[in-house]
């Protein structure tokens, strides 16, 4: 037994050593690496990972980034992933699909603590409070991955002190599909900075379209026949309460800048803030 775990515990140092040889030449011959320290799959669909963050990055919760891999013909690959970690976290998280033939989620899913990654250090976006006019309650709409900048928004104790009400609906397929979503809303109330503040605020509104759960149907439709309202014992959207921001599919994000156009919200930017913001998820 003694014996046995001395060999275990000198192979383990040398499998460590590998390790770290292996991580530190990958690092060094990308440009902008940074290091996965962790990876959680979620469902054949969908994933999350952590990765090292750059000291110098600063940015606003909602914006994203560029990250990726290095291509097989040298060049990076990269895609815009909206960061799912608040600005005071040390590390950077995201939020993912796996398509399987697409050019980079499909390599992206078999990343593993120690691999490295790139990430170009430029944040922008439109999903930040600085592009939405003061308002009493705000919507974050989101569909499938479209979560990620409002896991996000939803640990930034800004969107606490700007609104009186915060509502966040996520709609998935499937019900495995809400728990990224899920876990992190039901971590909120135990977070020690935000705890206090999202008591009696935030209100968790998930949907599922394809599989049975509670609360069924596109978010869109139940913005449509009231549900939504009725469901939470709002009142219907209000240009002069209301703000929304928006992450989904193209689909998603044209049919809602309708409905939201119809009840009187304009679309606002960084230069020109409004009732609502709109930002496509990354697909592929
Ligand atoms: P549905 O199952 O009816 O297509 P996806 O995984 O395709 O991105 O979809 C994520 C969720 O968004 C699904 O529940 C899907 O519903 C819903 N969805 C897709 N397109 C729209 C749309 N145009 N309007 C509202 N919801 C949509």
């Amino acid at each position: 037994m003694t014996e046995g775990g001395v060999i275990d515990a000198a192979t383990a140092m040398t499998e460590q050593s590998t390790v770290t040889q292996a991580t530190a030449t990958k690092i060094a011959a990308l440009p902008d690496a940074q290091v996965v320290t962790a990876v959680r799959h979620y469902t054949d669909r969908l994933f999350s990972f952590r990765v090292t963050r750059p000291r110098s990055l600063r940015f606003r919760s909602g914006e994203f980034v560029m990250i990726g891999l290095m291509g097989d013909n040298g060049k990076p690959l990269l895609r815009a992933y909206s960061i799912a970690s608040p600005s005071w976290d040390e590390e950077l998280e995201f939020y993912s699909i796996k398509v399987p033939d697409g050019p980079l989620t499909s390599r992206l899913q078999h990343i593993q603590p120690g691999d490295a990654i790139i990430l170009r250090p430029k944040p922008v976006g439109t999903l930040v409070h600085d592009a939405l006019l003061p308002g009493k309650r705000v919507y974050f709409f989101a569909t499938g991955t479209g979560f990620a900048p409002f896991a996000s928004l939803l640990r930034d104790p800004d969107t606490y002190e700007r609104f009186e009400e915060v509502i966040v609906t996520h709609t998935c397929r499937e019900v495995a599909e809400l728990t990224y979503g899920r876990e992190l809303v039901a971590g909120l109330a135990e977070d020690p900075l935000i705890g206090e503040m999202v008591a009696g605020k935030l209100r968790y509104y998930p949907t599922t379209t394809r599989e049975t759960s509670p609360r069924m149907g596109r978010i869109t439709t139940l913005i449509e026949n009231a549900t939504l309202f009725a469901d939470l014992g709002v009142p219907p959207l209000d240009p002069a309460t209301d703000r929304a921001m928006v992450c989904g599919s193209l689909g998603f994000n044209r049919d809602i800048k309708l409905l939201l156009e119809a009840a009187g919200l304009r679309e606002g930017a960084n230069s020109e803030p409004g009732e609502f913001v709109i930002e496509k998820a990354f697909v592929g």
